[in-house]
C-alpha cells in the first residue's frame, strides 16, 4: 500500500496544503496573505482569519493538482507548534475534522523539523547525520539530525532569529513586510564591502542579531557616519531619508554580507566540533540568493556536500509537513483527536 498524506501548514502567514505519495511531494499549493504589507509585520488576528478563507481553495487546489481525492488518503497531517496561536488553530481543527471525517490517522507535526526534512524531498538527499542551519522568520538553528525523527539542536540564537535581522533591517530603511527578499534583490546590485557592521562575538555555536539591529539602526539615524549611540551626531530625518535613498543597494548588500557571515562562521564551527560534512541550509531566509551562493562557496571551500531545498520548500510550505509526516508514519508516531496546537514547543 502506497502511503498517501494531505498535510497542512498554517503557522504564520502562509495557509499552505501539500500532498505527498511515499514521500514523493505530488502537490504544494501555497496562498501568500497581503494584507499585512500594509502594517509592517504579521497582525495574527487578520491571519488567522485569512487561514479561514484560504483553506478550503487551497485545499481543493492541492487535491486536484496531485490527481487525488480525499479517498485515496491514508493519513492527515498537520503543523502543531510552533507558531501564532489563532494561525495553527486554523489548521489543526481543520485537519483534526477531516481525519475524524474519513476515519484515517492524524499526524502532529513540529514546524522546526519539518523546515529540516525539506531537504529530504528532492534528490540528492543527505546522508545521516546531517546538519541542518534553520533560519527562519522565527527562529535560527543549528541541529543534528540523527534520522527523521532524531534531531539535536545545538547551537540557536539568544535574541532575534536571521530573519528578522532581515525584516527589521528592512522596516529602518522604509521597504514593506516581509522585507527580507526585497533587502536580497537590492543587495544583487550594490557592493557588500562599502560599509561594515559589527559581528557580535558570542560563544558556542549560538547567534545573536539584537546588536546588529541597534548598530544598523544608529548607521542610518547618523546618516552613514557612525555607529555610536550619541544623540548629538544624529543628522536631520530628512538628511538619513537622502543617504539611505542613494545608498539602498550598497547599504543592503552590506547588511545581507554580514548576516551572511555570521550565519556561516557559526556552521563552520559546527562541522569542525562535530565531524559532520554533510550539510543543509533550511527555512525562509535559505531561500536568500547571497546565502545560497556563500554556502555553496564555503561548502566547496571545507569539502562539505551541501544541500539546500528548492525554492518552494525553503519558506513556509506544507510539502515539509508532508515529508515529515511520512516518516512519521512510518515510524507509527500518530496522534489522536486530544491534539492541541501550542504556540510554543521545545523538540
Ligand atoms: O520560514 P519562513 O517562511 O517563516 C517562518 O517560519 O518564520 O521564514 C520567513 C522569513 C522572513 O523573515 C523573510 O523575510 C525571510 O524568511 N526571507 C528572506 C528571503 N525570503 C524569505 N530573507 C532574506 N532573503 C530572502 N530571499
Ligand atoms: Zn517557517
Amino acid at each position: 500500500m502506497k502511503i498517501k498524506i494531505l498535510a497542512f501548514e498554517s503557522s504564520c502567514d502562509e495557509t499552505s496544503v501539500a500532498v505527498c505519495a511515499e514521500g514523493k511531494i505530488l502537490s504544494n499549493v501555497t496562498a501568500n496573505q497581503k494584507v499585512h504589507e500594509q502594517y509592517g509585520g504579521v497582525v495574527p488576528e487578520l491571519a488567522s482569519r485569512a487561514h479561514m478563507q484560504h483553506i478550503i481553495p487551497v485545499t481543493e487546489a492541492a487535491l486536484k493538482k496531485s490527481g487525488l481525492t480525499l479517498k485515496d488518503l491514508n493519513a492527515i497531517a498537520v503543523t502543531q507548534s510552533p507558531g501564532l496561536i489563532g494561525s495553527l488553530l486554523v489548521g489543526v481543527q481543520f485537519a483534526k475534522s477531516l481525519a475524524l471525517a474519513l476515519n484515517i490517522p492524524l499526524i502532529g507535526v513540529h514546524h522546526m523539523q519539518a523546515h529540516v526534512l525539506a531537504n529530504l524531498i528532492d534528490d540528492p538527499k543527505p546522508s545521516f547525520p546531517f546538519l541542518c542551519l534553520t533560519v527562519s522568520g522565527g527562529h535560527t538553528q543549528i541541529v543534528i539530525c540523527h534520522s527523521p525523527t532524531q534531531l539535536e539542536v545545538i547551537g540557536e540564537t539568544i535574541d532575534d532569529a536571521a530573519g528578522e535581522a532581515f525584516d527589521k533591517t528592512a522596516k529602518l530603511l522604509g521597504l514593506p513586510y516581509p522585507g527580507g527578499p526585497l533587502i536580497d534583490q537590492y543587495a544583487r546590485n550594490g557592493n557588500p564591502h562599502r560599509f561594515s557592521f559589527p559581528e557580535p562575538q558570542i560563544p558556542g555555536l549560538n547567534f545573536s542579531f539584537s546588536g546588529l539591529k541597534t548598530s544598523i539602526l544608529y548607521f542610518l539615524k547618523n546618516a552613514g557616519k557612525s555607529q555610536i549611540y550619541k544623540p548629538e551626531y544624529f543628522a536631520t530625518p530628512k538628511k538619513t531619508e537622502n543617504f539611505i535613498q542613494q545608498n539602498l543597494p550598497d547599504i543592503c548588500a552590506s547588511v545581507q554580507h554580514r548576516i551572511i557571515t555570521i550565519l556561516l562562521n557559526k556552521l563552520i564551527k559546527a562541522t569542525e566540533q562535530t565531524g559532520i560534512k554533510e550539510v543543509c541550509i533550511a527555512g525562509g531566509v535559505s531561500a536568500n540568493s547571497g546565502l545560497r551562493k556563500a554556502f555553496e562557496e564555503t561548502g566547496k571551500k571545507y569539502n562539505w556536500n551541501t544541500y539546500i531545498p528548492a525554492f518552494q520548500y525553503c519558506t513556509d510550505n506544507a510539502g515539509m509537513i508532508a515529508i515529515t509526516a511520512y516518516y512519521k508514519y512510518l515510524e507509527g508516531q500518530f496522534a489522536d483527536l486530544s491534539l492541541t496546537a501550542s504556540a510554543r514547543a521545545e523538540w
